[in-house]
């Protein structure tokens, strides 16, 4: 699978998520799929460190999860060490770093200034993740996403494409379809730099405890009390395959450059294969890969080598571009 000049050796990738931010995290994790992960996208990082919100972080719900981190992260310089350790070790391994911006005066300057800093770093490339929903773009639009701002999108994938210059870097822009005119926002990513288009990102949402069902991941809570710390969040997991299809297709049908897919794609119901089939040249999944000791990515090889002839037929009569 290719992306400008860079070829990836699968495309299943593991999308950005708590999952793997530290280079013990990112080991754990290969212990199942070396083989099989085509790129790791490292936990989204701002400039700075941060502490996120109030637990709960993380929620089960259904089939999913709600999620409302509040961009916790290390930091870019934590980050950065991390990520070279990490390479020092598994060299071959292709990593993607997601870089966000919680300046919200100006988030062109912070990612500008995070651009500078991992220009040289041993990364295949960049995604920027505008699509965050619980990182808006200021006081001036309060509840707007980046992602759902054409102008900031210009702006942001302009200034990181013109930083990455001369490097073998490639740059992603990762979008939402939520609430957004989608085809024209990837359209004005793809036209200053952007080399692939990830869609979507969770998509917003937010739970309450009933005391109908068992206590919530061990967390206390009172009946009627909203599941996330932060009450507001995201919604991960199966229940968005079908919109993260319909928006992949939009797009494939629309851009000249690659899309990823991430939304709802789990193997358990070939959801992947129909990701594929609906335009996406890479799946990222997050949600998928989130259990204990990652037993579903050796479930997923299986599957896949299940699957396998499928998917060989549909890529020999270029019903897919993989
Ligand atoms: C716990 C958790 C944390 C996440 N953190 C990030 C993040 O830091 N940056 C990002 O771009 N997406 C983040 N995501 C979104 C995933 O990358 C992915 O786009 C989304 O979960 C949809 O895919 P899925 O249904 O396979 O989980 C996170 C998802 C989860 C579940």
């Amino acid at each position: 699978m290719k992306i400008g000049a860079k070829t990836f050796k699968t495309p299943f990738w593991i999308a950005s998520s708590d999952l793997i931010r530290t280079k013990s995290q990112a080991e754990e994790v290969l212990k199942y799929g070396q083989n099989m992960i085509g790129s790791i996208v490292w936990k989204t990082t701002t400039l700075e460190p941060r502490e996120g919100y109030k637990e709960p972080i993380v929620c089960d719900f259904y089939d999913g999860f709600l999620v409302a981190s509040g961009m916790k992260n290390l930091g870019i310089h934590k980050t950065i060490h991390e990520i070279k350790e990490f390479k020092e070790d598994f060299p071959e391994q292709s990593i993607i770093l997601s870089i966000a911006s919680v300046n919200f005066d100006n988030p062109v300057k912070e990612f500008s200034d995070m651009a500078k800093l991992i220009r040289d770093i041993p990364i295949d490339g960049v995604e920027l993740n505008l699509s965050c929903p619980h990182q808006v773009s200021g006081e001036k639009y309060k509840t707007e996403l980046l992602a759902q701002n054409p102008e900031m999108v210009e702006k942001i994938t302009k200034v990181v494409k013109d930083t990455l210059y001369g490097t073998d870097k490639i740059l992603i822009a990762k979008l939402t379809g939520w609430n957004t005119d989608i085809v024209r926002v990837c359209k004005v990513a793809e036209n200053n730099g952007a080399d692939a288009i990830t869609v979507s990102n969770i998509f917003p949402g937010m739970g309450y405890y009933t005391g109908l069902t068992e206590k919530k991941n061990g967390y206390s809570y009172k009946v009627g009390e909203p599941l996330l710390g932060n009450f507001k969040g995201g919604y991960t997991g199966v229940a968005m395959l079908p919109a993260t299809l319909l928006i992949v297709n939009n797009v494939a049908n629309s851009v000249n450059i690659p899309v990823i897919a991430t939304g709802g794609c789990m193997s358990s119901n070939d959801a992947m294969i129909q990701a594929f089939l609906a335009g996406a040249s890479a799946i990222a999944s997050a949600t998928f890969y989130y259990d204990s000791n990652c037993r579903t990515c050796r479930d997923f090889s299986n599957d896949l080598r299940e699957r396998k002839e499928i998917l060989e037929k549909f890529v020999k009569e270029k019903i897919v571009n993989i």
